[in-house]
C-alpha cells in the first residue's frame, strides 16, 4: 500500500498543523476548500483518532492550539465550556484561518 501523494499546498485555502503526540514535531498539511481538519489530516497521511465522523462520538476530540474554526453541525458533541477551553471535534471543524491541531 502507498502513502496519498500529499497536494500542492498552493491549493490550500488554509494549513494545519498536527501534533499528533505531546512533544512530537507539528506536520503541516494543506486545507482544501470545502475538507474538515479529520479529512485534512487523512488525505496527507496523518492517523487522527476518528469513529463516527459526524461530530457526536468524540473519538476525534482534540485541542486547537491556534486559530479559528466553524462546525458543518449545529451542535457538535462539546459543550461551551469545552469550546472556550479550546477544545474541538476535526470531524466537523472546518478551519477560518490556519489552525494547530494538539492531542486532547
Ligand atoms: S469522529 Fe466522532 S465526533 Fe469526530
Amino acid at each position: 500500500m502507498s502513502l496519498p501523494t500529499p497536494l500542492p499546498a498552493s491549493h490550500a485555502v488554509h494549513q494545519l498543523r498536527v501534533v499528533l503526540w505531546p512533544g512530537d514535531a507539528p506536520v503541516q498539511v494543506p486545507v482544501l476548500p470545502g475538507q474538515t481538519l479529520l479529512q485534512a489530516a487523512l488525505a496527507q497521511g496523518v492517523e487522527w483518532p476518528r469513529s463516527c465522523r459526524n461530530g457526536t462520538c468524540r473519538t476525534c476530540l482534540g485541542r486547537l492550539g491556534q486559530g479559528r474554526v466553524r462546525y458543518s453541525v449545529e451542535w457538535p458533541g462539546l459543550s461551551a465550556e469545552e469550546k472556550a477551553e479550546g477544545c474541538v471535534l476535526p470531524c466537523v471543524a472546518h478551519p477560518l484561518e490556519d489552525v494547530s491541531l494538539l492531542p486532547p
